[in-house]
């Protein structure tokens, strides 16, 4: 039962309107522009395909927007909901909602391509929901007439062929056992390559409608570039307990995890941050990469324990958030822990004192302990800190550069340029599976 409502949920392929509207010739009045953004937004704008309205929804790829004037005005410190909103239309790379990917496009670039005045009726929709319209002229970020902004843009000269790319995706790469194309069916019998397994993965049917194919380029040959949310996998430890499954949701508070049981039925599982066992650190570099959002030192100088979420990180020092204040503390200032296991399976922990070839003296619980280098089994470990972590990768195989040849790729992508579900929306459902089976079974 749970399985099937993934499938389905999966499936979904959210209806982006066909309405249009001409914001040239619309009265300069919020009624006006919140009727147009609402129209752009399910339309053109293409918003509403990963966007949700409705808190009772299944999670979309990205953010549910209801009220979202209310919660713009204490995203980011310092910005107005106005301001918060140009930012997210114009550089939604600039500021991520915890738990999703660097996924949503410029809505000004191709495909999407809105004008600056269309982009300002969806500005006038997104602040009527919960918050004042307020129609002050502004000046975009982001000079989009320029040629140079839209240069780097440019895809990739498609030379493949399009017939050619759909078998790759569906027989060459198997992209069909886990993504979901509305008129392209997965072969009867199909099987996967060993260590492959079927995952959830976003729907495709609109993919060229939705991102550039450099994007889609970078998610094949990188996928852990930018993982959409709900799609990436996780790997956390609670309570000595490692629990793996896909991420389904995140706040500042608790994630959901997806898992399978032993008997292969999936359940939500819902776990507190703050219950997540600290790992011990073994290098004080790219915290934030590796996912770390909260971590725990001990000061060398002081001996005093720092713990707090992790704020900014930079080659010297690492910023926390202890309680109300932030405390900087230089990586230079941290106790070394050492972990290290003899023959007799004894774990001895302690901060390290010194270190040579025939001895590591560690201090234990306030005593020193000087350990023979041959009496050790296992280490020693070096942690710097304590930290707790999510780490989140695409369950997508890596290994698609080398299994792909420079023709598969350029076809593949070719295929992919062609899944703007435009066709699909005039054909009905039937045909167009008709239609797909035909090819596939060529
Ligand atoms: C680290 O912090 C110290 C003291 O707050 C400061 O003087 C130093 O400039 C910081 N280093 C960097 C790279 O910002």
């Amino acid at each position: 039962m749970v399985i099937w409502f993934y499938a389905f949920a999966a499936s979904i392929v959210p209806v982006t309107s066909t309405a249009t509207i001409d914001v040239d010739n619309i009265p300069r009045t919020p009624d006006a522009f919140v009727e147009a953004g609402e129209i752009i937004f399910n339309g053109k704008g293409k918003c509403i395909t990963c966007h949700t309205l409705d808190t009772s929804a299944p999670p979309g790829r990205c953010p549910d927007l209801t009220d979202i004037a209310v919660r713009a005005a204490t995203r980011q410190p310092g910005m107005t909901a106005k301001e918060y909103f140009i930012e997210s239309t114009y550089e939604p790379h600039k500021f991520l909602v915890p738990g999703y990917g660097n996924i949503m496009p410029p809505v000004w670039k191709p495909p999407i391509s809105l004008s600056e005045l269309e982009i300002e009726t969806v500005i006038a929709f997104l602040q009527s929901q919960g918050g004042e319209v307020d129609l002050t002229p502004f000046e975009p970020p982001v000079d989009i007439g320029s040629a140079e902004s839209l240069v780097e843009e440019l895809p990739p000269i498609l030379t493949g062929d399009v017939e050619r790319g759909q078998r790759v995706f569906v027989e060459g790469a198997k992209c069909i056992a886990c993504h979901t194309v509305a008129g392209v069916e997965q072969p009867a019998g199909q099987t996967l390559d060993e260590g492959v397994e079927v995952v959830t993965a976003p729907d495709l049917t609109e993919i060229a409608a939705l991102n550039s194919l450099r994007y889609i380029e970078e998610s094949i040959l990188v996928p852990n570039a930018q993982i959409v949310s709900g799609y990436g996998s996780i790997t956390v430890k609670t309570g000595g307990a490692t629990i793996q499954g896909t991420l389904v949701t995140q706040d500042n508070e608790k994630i959901v995890v997806r898992v399978k049981d032993a008997a292969g039925n999936e359940e939500e599982r819902t776990i507190l941050l703050s219950e997540l066992d600290p790992e011990p650190i073994e290098e004080l570099t790219d915290l934030k990469g590796k996912g770390y959002f909260w971590i725990q030192v001990t000061l060398a100088d002081t001996g005093a324990t720092v713990s707090g979420d992790l704020v900014e990180e930079d080659d010297e020092n690492i910023t926390l958030q202890v309680g109300e204040e932030t405390q900087t503390v230089s990586k230079s200032n941290v106790k070394v822990q050492a972990t290290l296991i003899d023959f007799d399976e004894n774990v001895i922990v302690g901060e390290l004192v010194s270190e040579n070839e025939d001895e590591i003296t560690l201090n234990v619980d306030g005593e020193e302990q000087i350990i023979d280098t041959f009496d050790i089994d296992e280490g020693p470990t070096y942690s710097r800190a304590f930290g707790k972590r999510l780490a989140v990768t695409s369950p997508m195989p890596n290994n698609f550069p080398l299994l792909l040849s420079v023709s598969d790729m350029s076809d593949l992508l070719a295929f992919l340029a062609t899944l703007t579900g435009a066709t699909d929306a005039t054909v009905a459902e039937g045909e167009a599976l008709d239609a797909g089976t035909e090819e596939t079974a060529e």
